[in-house]
């Protein structure tokens, strides 16, 4: 495993490979890695030559100064968990200075208005700061292909509509939402719950079991209002939003069409520890 810090030691090495014309993938996190990131990494491994994982814990997409302090660092543990898929992987873990040697911000982007419901919505300008770290990331790796988790959708359809609108030349690739055994979303943050609130936080996997079968019955709004009860009498767990929607145009549902793909979207509060997690519909 090759660790670099500077983009212009990354890039000189990933030239060599380029002219061998061997295939690069990116896998982007933001460190403190788990089994949904590890997922990725082996799926990247399976498909491409070379991986190379960025571990950046970008400022520009947190609206909390807070929620910026409290994100985990663990790099020399996700180095060694990283070590123990391949030894063939290169890490480039920049400091902030790297990815913006300027001015800490983020650039305006429009993905028209997907960036402002849901996770946009409650977090000012998370996607404006999402997008300006991936194509940073893309300018600096330029990988044939990048690999996202599903467990921020929301994030994945907007990165898809940053490479279609900038018409990069990189391949998203979205894959599966890990979950523990309880069936709580793998989640960075998840290391910030107490281990009560992580072993009861199963309850949100259930609702959306639940909320999938009362869909395939019942109205979106029928669904919609159950969920909301549920979490009022919750005496844990606090709802920011629960939403359904058209997984590929992201419209709220109207009436259903059996011809349209729809997914239920959640953000919650544990404490003081948000999370989300998603779940396809039909
Ligand atoms: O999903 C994440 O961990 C981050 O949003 C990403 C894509 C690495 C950008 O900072």
């Amino acid at each position: 495993m090759i660790l670099f810090h500077l983009k212009k030691e990354l890039q000189m090495h990933l030239s060599l490979l380029l002219k061998d014309a061997i295939s690069i993938a990116l896998v982007p996190t933001m460190g403190a890695l788990h089994e949904g990131h590890l997922s990725l990494v082996k799926k990247a491994i399976d498909e491409n030559r070379q991986v190379v994982v960025s571990i950046f814990v970008n400022p520009t997409q947190f609206d909390k100064e807070d929620d910026l302090d409290k994100y985990p660092s663990t790099l020399e543990k996700d180095l060694i968990l990283l070590s123990g898929i391949s030894e063939n992987l290169i890490v480039f873990a920049p400091l902030v200075s790297e990815i913006y040697p300027d001015i800490v911000n983020a650039k305006a982007y429009n993905f028209n208005g997907l960036e402002n419901v849901m996770e946009g919505r409650y977090r000012k300008n998370h996607f404006n700061g999402v997008a300006t770290v991936v194509q940073e990331l893309f300018n600096i790796v330029m990988p044939n292909k990048a690999y996202f988790g599903e467990k921020d959708f929301q994030q994945l359809a907007i990165i898809k509509s940053l490479v279609k609108s900038a018409n990069l030349s990189v391949e998203i690739i979205g894959c599966p939402i890990v979950r523990e055994t309880n069936g709580l979303a793998m989640s960075s943050r998840n290391t910030r719950l107490s281990k009560e609130h992580r072993d009861k936080a199963g309850f949100i996997y259930s609702t959306l079991k639940t909320a999938k079968l009362t869909f395939g019955t019942k109205s979106a709004s029928y669904t919609i209002d159950w969920v909301k009860e549920v979490f009022l009498k919750h005496p844990l767990f606090n709802l920011e939003y629960f939403e359904i929607r058209d997984e590929v145009t992201f419209e709220p549902i109207e009436m259903k069409d059996k011809n349209k793909k729809y997914r239920a979207f959640i953000a919650f509060y544990i404490q003081e520890v948000r999370l989300i997690d998603n779940m396809a519909l039909n």
